[in-house]
């Protein structure tokens, strides 16, 4: 990924656009304005996700339906978020619903064993061949956890590796500044290495000490760094990866919690990469809580005790009824191997038409990404926040890093959408000093 030079306007240029946008956006947003106050009070920055909040303050959503949000002052945009990937479905598709209601018809909270946990089971299994066997969680960071722990006690080492910028879950952050010491972070002993780097690889794989418990057990690894930018890892990094973690007996993890929605076999079938353990999470339970981890059967053998297992794996919910129906109904009526592919080939055309349209008006502003996975990347925040309220202003959502996951709602017609704003805001901009004086 070659970075173009960041942009460079005068500051009181932007700032002075960013503050208008933030009044435009605030003045016509009365009832979201009140709900955020009252939200302040009770929730700290008056949310429960840091992520979904932004400047000037979250718009509150009313009601979600097929490819469309509406807020509670009546704004309607499409969703381009789609849930940072967890929303590949849509919003309340039909399938899902109906597949929840007849559970909870049959009642919920069980507290024991069901069909539906092993029917999913099944679905995993035959859908991702790597994965002879797997269990379910709450959220793709528990999977996470469960897989890390599983690698060091299949391993009996101590050292996860892990890659810079990336993203496994809210205790497994590697794009802060604190890096791996970050005080939400679990304390594992972890060793970072640049991404998409195949000498930096030596870094994990040097011996610790003489008696090597210290050693590299376990390298956790997005295929596509999904919150680190979708940054597409080379298949040549990928496949030194693999060969390395063979070679040193390290256990290779993909965190596909967001790649999976990459191929029908996930990002692990597109790049024919076959890691021991994957973790799985977001869309695949329905938009529903959800998680999974699992892998080689000679390594998820240490949760059978009467394979002489010694590990338990605890989790109230790890088997609720309403996500593995959620999570069946999914993998059986919606995620056909066509729909992946177009959901797929349908955000590679957008990504290069965005690219075109940056490219074109030398903007200072790039996209990344593979597939139905993207973000739009410039060296001044500003620019980003600009485009942002300016999309949100012709009704349409994206995060507001730039991140955009299509969901399978979404058509050619919202794309062009999502284009033509898009240009017409790099050409209003180019016309106001984008590239301006420096200050
Ligand atoms: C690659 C990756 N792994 C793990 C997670 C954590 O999943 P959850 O938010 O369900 O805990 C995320 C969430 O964004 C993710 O992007």
């Amino acid at each position: 990924m070659t970075k173009p030079a960041p942009p460079v306007a005068t500051t009181s240029d932007l700032d002075t656009a960013v503050a208008a946008a933030h009044h435009r956006y605030r003045s016509r947003r009365p009832v979201s304005a009140a709900a955020d106050e009252r939200a302040r009070r009770v929730l700290p920055g008056g949310n429960t996700r840091s992520v979904l909040d932004f400047e000037p303050f979250a718009f509150r959503v009313a009601s979600a339906a097929g490819a469309e949000l509406v807020d509670v002052d009546g704004h309607r945009y499409v969703d381009f978020c789609g849930n940072y990937t967890a929303g590949l479905l849509g919003h309340s598709p039909a399938p899902v619903r109906a597949a929840v209601t007849e559970a909870l018809d049959r009642g919920w909270t069980l507290g024991a064993m069901h069909e539906a946990e092993i029917e999913l089971a099944e679905l995993v299994c035959a859908r991702f061949p790597s994965i002879e066997q797997v269990r379910f969680t709450n959220s793709g960071t528990e999977a996470n956890l469960m897989a890390i722990g599983t690698a060091l006690h299949h391993t009996g080492r101590r050292g996860v590796g892990v890659f810079d910028h990336a993203y496994h879950g809210g205790v497994l952050g590697f794009g802060d500044v604190d890096g791996p010491h970050h005080p939400l972070n679990v304390p594992h002993r972890f060793r970072v290495a640049p991404f998409d780097d195949v000498d930096a690889l030596d870094a994990f794989f040097a011996r610790s000490g003489d008696d090597g418990d210290d050693d590299v057990g376990c390298v956790l690894v997005e295929p596509v760094q999904g919150s680190g930018g979708c940054r597409p890892a080379s298949l040549d990094f990928l496949r030194a990866l693999r060969r390395r973690c063979d070679e040193a007996g390290a256990l290779l993890i993909f965190d596909e919690v967001m790649t999976s929605r990459l191929a029908p076999g996930g990002a692990q079938e597109r790049f024919d990469i076959t890691p021991d353990l994957t973790t799985l999470g977001k869309y695949l339970g329905g938009g529903l809580s959800f998680g999974a981890f699992g892998g080689r059967r000679d390594v998820l053998a240490a949760f059978d005790g009467r394979a002489g297992g010694t590990l338990t794996q605890a989790g109230t919910f790890n088997n609720n009824i309403a996500s593995m129906s959620a999570a069946v109904a999914t993998l059986r009526h919606e995620l056909s191997p066509e729909r992946i592919r177009e959901v797929n080939e349908r955000g590679d055309r957008l990504r290069d038409d965005l690219g075109i349209v940056f490219d074109r008006a030398d903007a200072g502003m790039w996209v990344t990404g593979m597939g139905s996975m993207m973000n739009i990347h410039t060296g001044d925040d500003r620019l980003l926040d600009l485009l942002f309220h300016h999309l949100l202003d012709d009704g349409i959502y994206v995060a507001r890093r730039g991140f955009i996951a299509l969901s399978i709602e979404i058509g050619d017609d919202e794309c062009d959408r999502l284009v033509t704003s898009t240009r017409r805001w790099v050409e209003r901009r180019a016309g106001a000093p984008l590239r301006g004086t420096p200050t």
